[in-house]
């Protein structure tokens, strides 16, 4: 079969199957709720979802949280979990019909197919406030989970279950509180089977974009025109919408960690990092490639991509279940710094700097002017997600687990002029100057998405990632929806 033809049949039996399995059943919710529940004292537990978004007609998304637990996927809805002993009760709080509002907005779920889908009893949310002022007002303590910041020096902004506890706690503020929020974060950072099939669909819409992507990259045109062809695609195969910000950064723009701006008209001789994701049924992916806007790396791109490229190679085959996450950073910070120092754009694979404040003897790596944030993290209903192997509940990688690995090297054209003036780093200066001007404003993150099933640790990101892949299909032309409209682009200029 050609590569073609395996590759449609792949996406139809990811697409095709059937449709239930893409859903995650109501008795997983109920096992989640039941997992927590046992692990909660006696108790008022309560799960805020999301409110209606405070400006008009914008879009509404779920709380994770609320979400995890529930399935219910629209706003002003509520959880409340009594526990006493051994026995729970749970209610679901919801927002009443409304046929002259409906009118406007769509069918509510209303209490009666609130309890159809998700099985629990379910009031009207007007009930929310006054059911907790009985429990709490008899005593019950207050278990919440959510987005809360509940230390003394918590920093605005204040989210909105914050804004409602401190409404509860003024009326009652003598009940104990617990923030049990890390417990869910326990049970979410294990997926199970559906969410692992939601997550590697969400993956696969962000492959097809990223392949479109590369087909379309064209020197002269705005980063924002392939973003609107990668969330094009990301809508036309049925996610709802980017999980994060899609970034497209260009030349300048590709050594900006989080640059989101994606206005920047791209010029042949520089690379774009293309860092997306789709999310599919609430499930994130999180994919990044690089790529020359002219469809072939210069010397010096190529050199740094085949660094982060090679270290990526290190950490994925390191990422076994059971291995240590710090083991799989270790062997990717290795390898990088390994490859700058033969580029020679740091003295020795372990040379340091001086990174303290004027006077202070404080020693940081070379490898960290280049290479500053983690190998990866958790992927799921967010899209930073909760991971057994990254802290919650553990170090190592396990069943369930979904995971990004992704190395970059940005060679930022004033890294220079950010570290302090001592003669040590003056005498690194002189010698690395340049070759940071040689390799100024390349950046390039490689970003791959991996679950971790009864098979092991599954590679579920297979958009084209070794230079002759990615020159090869950018050489193909791409099949677009329509054809660009220079003047429409002309109003940018
Ligand atoms: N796109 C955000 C990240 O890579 O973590
Ligand atoms: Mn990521
Ligand atoms: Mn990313």
């Amino acid at each position: 079969m050609s590569r073609t033809i395996i590759r449609v049949v792949a996406l139809a039996l990811i697409f095709l199957a059937p449709a239930a399995a893409a859903q995650i059943p109501a008795a997983e919710y109920e096992e989640r709720r039941g997992q927590l529940a046992a692990q909660l004292g006696d108790g008022v537990l309560l799960v805020l979802g999301a409110p209606e978004p405070p400006q008009d007609y914008l879009p509404f998304y779920q709380a994770p949280t609320f979400r995890y637990l529930t399935g219910v996927d629209e706003p002003g809805a509520a959880l409340v979990m009594v526990r006493r002993g051994t026995s729970t009760t749970t209610t679901l709080f919801v927002r009443p019909r409304d046929p002259r509002t409906e009118t406007w907005s769509g069918p509510r779920l209303g209490t009666e197919r609130a309890t159809r889908a998700t099985g629990l009893a379910a009031v009207t949310a007007d009930r929310l406030h006054p059911v907790l002022d009985s429990l709490l007002g008899a005593g019950l303590a207050l278990h919440v989970a959510g987005e809360y910041r509940l230390g003394a020096n918590a920093a605005p902004p204040i989210s909105y279950d914050q804004q409602v506890l401190e409404r509860i706690r003024e009326r009652h503020p003598s009940a104990a509180l617990r923030d049990v929020t890390p417990l869910v974060r326990r049970l979410r950072a294990r997926k199970s089977d559906a969410e692992l099939t939601l997550i590697r669909r969400a993956a696969a819409i962000t492959v097809e974009a990223h392949r479109d992507a590369m087909r379309a990259m064209t020197p002269g045109w705005n980063e924002f025109e392939i973003q609107a062809l990668i969330e094009y695609d990301f809508r036309r195969y049925g996610a709802e919408r980017p999980a994060f910000a899609s970034i497209v950064g260009s030349g300048p723009n590709s050594v900006i960690l989080h640059y989101n701006r994606n206005d920047r008209f791209m010029q042949a001789g520089e690379v774009v990092v293309i860092d997306i994701g789709a999310s599919y049924a609430g499930y994130a992916a999180d994919i990044t490639r690089t790529i020359p806007v002219s469809g072939a790396f210069s010397p010096e791109q190529r050199a740094i991509y085949q660094i982060v490229r090679d270290a990526q190679a290190a950490a994925e085959r390191a990422a076994q279940v059971g291995a240590q996450w710090s083991a799989v950073t270790q062997i990717a910070s290795r390898t990088l710094a390994e490859g700058l120092a033969r580029v020679g754009l740091i003295e020795a694979p372990d040379a340091t700097y001086d990174c303290g404040n004027t006077g202070s003897q404080q020693q940081c790596p070379q490898l960290s002017l280049f290479y500053f944030h983690g190998l990866g993290h958790g992927i799921g209903l967010d899209v930073h997600d909760p991971d057994q192997a990254l802290g919650a509940g553990g170090t190592t990688i396990q069943l369930g687990s979904a995971f990004t690995i992704e190395p970059g090297i940005y060679v930022r054209s004033n890294v220079l002029d950010l570290i302090p003036d001592t003669p040590r780093n003056r005498q690194l200066i002189a010698r690395i100057r340049p070759l940071v001007t040689r390799h100024a404003n390349i950046g390039v993150r490689i970003e791959d998405d991996y679950i971790v099933t009864a098979q092991g640790v599954e590679w579920i990101s297979r958009a084209p990632r070794e230079i002759d892949e990615v020159e090869a299909l950018m050489r193909e032309s791409y099949v677009g929806p329509h054809p660009r409209r220079a003047e429409w682009v002309d109003w940018y200029r």
